[in-house]
C-alpha cells in the first residue's frame, strides 16, 4: 500500500545565541536533525522521545506550519507546500491538527456545536442546516450528549472538550490527523476513555493518526509502528510489540526500562541514563546519544550512524545493531 504521508530527511534548524561574549555566540539549534518516515492510510504511526526532541516542531513541519531547513513532506502524492497558499489552504482540509490544549484551541465565546461546524462554513461546504445537522452528528459520534452543544468550553470538562475538538477535526473528513500530545493535558482517569475513542474513530472513519506523546505506555496502546527519537532524529522504528518487549537501540531500552510495570520479572533493573541531558544547541560528534550510552565505542563517537534494518521489520541507528551502516 503506497503511503498516505512521507517525510523524506526533514531538517529544522534555529539560529540562536549561546552564552558568551556581549550578545552571545551564534549557534545553530538542530530541533529536527534529518528525519523520514511514512503512516499509510488508516494507520497510526506514534513519534515518541523525551521532552525537547522534536515532536512539536516535525508536527508543525507535517502540516506546513513551519517550512524545513531541508527535506520534503509528501501528502496524497503531493508536496506539502513551504508557503500558505491556496494549495496550502486545500490540502489542510485533509489534514488536521489535534493539540494538547483542549481550551486553547477553542473559541471562548462561542457554543461547541458553531466551533465543530466552523469548518464548514470556512469552505463553504453545505447549507446552515446541512452542516448544523453534520456537526451534531459528529459531535454525538464522539460521544458528546445532546445537552452539551450549545453549550460555551468552560461549561465543559477538559475530556469533553478534546471531544469538541476531536468532532471539529474531523467533520471536514481528513484522511490524517496529526495528534499532539492529546491526551497529556487530560486527568489519568480519563486518558483511557479519550484513547479507546480515538480508536474507535480510526476504525469508523478510516483515517490515520501521527500520534505524538512522550508517554510510551500511550503510544504503545494506539501505534501500528513506533519511532522513538533523540535530539531530532529517529533512534529505532518497529512495531509496537517488539519495540517494547525487546527494545534494540540503547535508548529505547533505557525508556522502556523506566515505565512502571507491576508484572516486572525478577532481576529486572531499570537502565538509568547517565550523563548530560541531551541539549540541540550541542549535538555530540558521530551517535547522539553516545556520552549517555554505556556500549559506546571509538565508532560511536565520530560516525554518525544512519536508521537501517536491523531485521524483523525493525530498523535502528546504532553501530552496535548494524555494524556498516554510518552517514
Ligand atoms: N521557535 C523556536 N526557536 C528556537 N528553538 C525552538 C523553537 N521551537 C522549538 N525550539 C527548540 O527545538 C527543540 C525541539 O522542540 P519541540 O519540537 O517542541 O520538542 P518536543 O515537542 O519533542 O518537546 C527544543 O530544544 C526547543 O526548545
Ligand atoms: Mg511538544
Amino acid at each position: 500500500m503506497s503511503a498516505l504521508l512521507e517525510v523524506d530527511s526533514l531538517v529544522r534548524h534555529y539560529p540562536v545565541r549561546i552564552p558568551g561574549g556581549l550578545f552571545g555566540q551564534p549557534a545553530t539549534l538542530r530541533a529536527v536533525d534529518g528525519v523520514s518516515f511514512a503512516v499509510s492510510p488508516g494507520k497510526t504511526l506514534g513519534l515518541v522521545g523525551e521532552s525537547g526532541c522534536g515532536k512539536s516542531t516535525t508536527a508543525k513541519l507535517v502540516l506546513g506550519l513551519l517550512p524545513p531547513t531541508a527535506g520534503a513532506v509528501r501528502f496524497e502524492g503531493g508536496h506539502v507546500p513551504a508557503r500558505r497558499n491556496a494549495e496550502w489552504r486545500a490540502l489542510r482540509q485533509r489534514m488536521q491538527m489535534v493539540y494538547q490544549d483542549p481550551l486553547g484551541a477553542l473559541d471562548r465565546r462561542l457554543p461547541v456545536v458553531a466551533q465543530v461546524m466552523e469548518p464548514l462554513t470556512v469552505f463553504k461546504i453545505g447549507t446552515p442546516a446541512e452542516r448544523r445537522e453534520k456537526a451534531r452528528d459528529l459531535m454525538a459520534a464522539v460521544g458528546l450528549t445532546p445537552h452539551l452543544f450549545e453549550r460555551f468550553p468552560h461549561e465543559l470538562s477538559g475530556g469533553q472538550r478534546q471531544r469538541v475538538v476531536l468532532a471539529r477535526a474531523l467533520i471536514l473528513e481528513p484522511s490524517l490527523l496529526v495528534c499532539d500530545e492529546p491526551i497529556s493535558a487530560l486527568d489519568v482517569s480519563i486518558q483511557a476513555q479519550v484513547i479507546n475513542l480515538l480508536l474507535d474513530l480510526q476504525d469508523r472513519f478510516g483515517v490515520a493518526f501521527l500520534f505524538i506523546s512522550h508517554d510510551l505506555k500511550v503510544v504503545r496502546q494506539v501505534s501500528h509502528e513506533v519511532a522513538v527519537m533523540y535530539l531530532g532524529r529517529i533512534v529505532e522504528q518497529g512495531e509496537p510489540e517488539k519495540l517494547f518487549h525487546e527494545p534494540a537501540h540503547p535508548y529505547t531500552k533505557a525508556l522502556v526500562s523506566a515505565i512502571p510495570s507491576p508484572w516486572r520479572q525478577e532481576g529486572y533493573e531499570r537502565i538509568v541514563l547517565q550523563g548530560d541531558p541531551p541539549n540541540p544547541v550541542q549535538v555530540p560528534s558521530g551517535c547522539a546519544f553516545h556520552p549517555r550510552c554505556a556500549y559506546a565505542t571509538a565508532a560511536c563517537r565520530e560516525v554518525r550512524p544512519v536508521l537501517a534494518d536491523i531485521g524483523d521489520g525493525r530498523k535502528a541507528a546504532c553501530h552496535l545493531l548494524s555494524p556498516i551502516a554510518s552517514a
